[in-house]
């Protein structure tokens, strides 16, 4: 089995002003070991990163955005553009739902996002995912062949191994309806045999491939146990100390 190294992300969205998350910051890094061979990505507002660059252990955490622009500069009022992360950041959260539904982006925008954000060193966090819909109507395996297909159009088999794709069904994001493992391990089959065909067995089994949506302390354990995914996208539950310290030390007790 490729050695992927089990990968946590906390998104937190709108929340927590600079003074709020570097209040946080400090109640997890009392929790988090220095020696976990579980890396944790924390994704604050844009307005926090800087000062958090400062605040945290680089041995705890690594640092992501929740967007980025794909033009480097120019006239594009309130953007941040992927070059201007750069040595900030590791990782850009690219394609979240948040953006696709309430934001207007099209699959073609997050392919451009995506390739801005590797054009500039950055590691892509590419989420993907059905609505409620494209599930009744079983159109899963489709839409995440559609977006995967369009979303990586821009990149090289090399690049795409070392992207990390978020597996989030809309419908499962925010709502406590959190997918069923069996339906976790049958999209991330299906995300590694989209990558598979269109960029080789390498780029396939060395890709990392996340779940995210209504995860908690007390479902994480399920979805790690699940051969092929790689870790964890939490919202919510990553504003609790309490519980994304706990979520944390499940990826990091029993590493395959
Ligand atoms: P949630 O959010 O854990 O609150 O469902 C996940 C996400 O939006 O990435």
């Amino acid at each position: 089995m490729a050695d992927r190294k089990r990968l946590i992300v906390a998104n937190w969205k709108q929340h927590e002003n600079i003074k709020q998350a570097s209040i946080l910051v400090h109640r997890l890094q009392e929790r988090i070991d220095r020696r976990s061979s579980v890396e944790v990505v924390l994704c604050p507002t844009f307005l926090a990163i800087q000062p958090l660059k400062l605040q945290v252990d680089a041995h705890k955490f690594k640092l992501g955005a929740q967007d980025a622009f794909y033009e480097d500069t120019g006239p594009y009022t309130g953007e941040v553009s992927a070059a201007m992360l750069r040595g900030l950041v590791d990782y850009v959260i690219v394609g979240h739902s948040d953006r696709r539904y309430k934001f207007g982006e099209t699959d073609d925008i997050v392919a451009k996002k995506v390739a801005a954000v590797v054009r500039n060193d950055l590691s892509p966090i590419l989420c993907v995912g059905e609505t409620s819909s494209d599930r009744a109507n079983s159109e899963t395996a489709i839409v995440l062949n559609d977006q995967l297909t369009v979303n990586l159009t821009q990149l090289t088999s090399d690049e795409v191994q070392k992207l990390v794709i978020a597996y989030e069904p809309v419908w499962a994001i925010g709502t406590g309806d959190f997918a069923k493992p069996e339906q976790a391990k049958s999209a991330s089959d299906i995300i590694r045999g989209v990558v598979k065909e269109l960029y080789g067995p390498k780029a396939a089994s060395q890709v990392r491939v996340l779940y995210g949506g209504s995860v908690t302390s007390h479902n994480s354990q399920a979805y790690l146990d699940i051969d092929g995914i790689d870790g964890l996208l939490v919202g919510g539950a990553s504003l609790n100390y309490e519980e994304f310290g706990k979520i944390v030390a499940s990826a990091s007790a029993d590493k395959k």
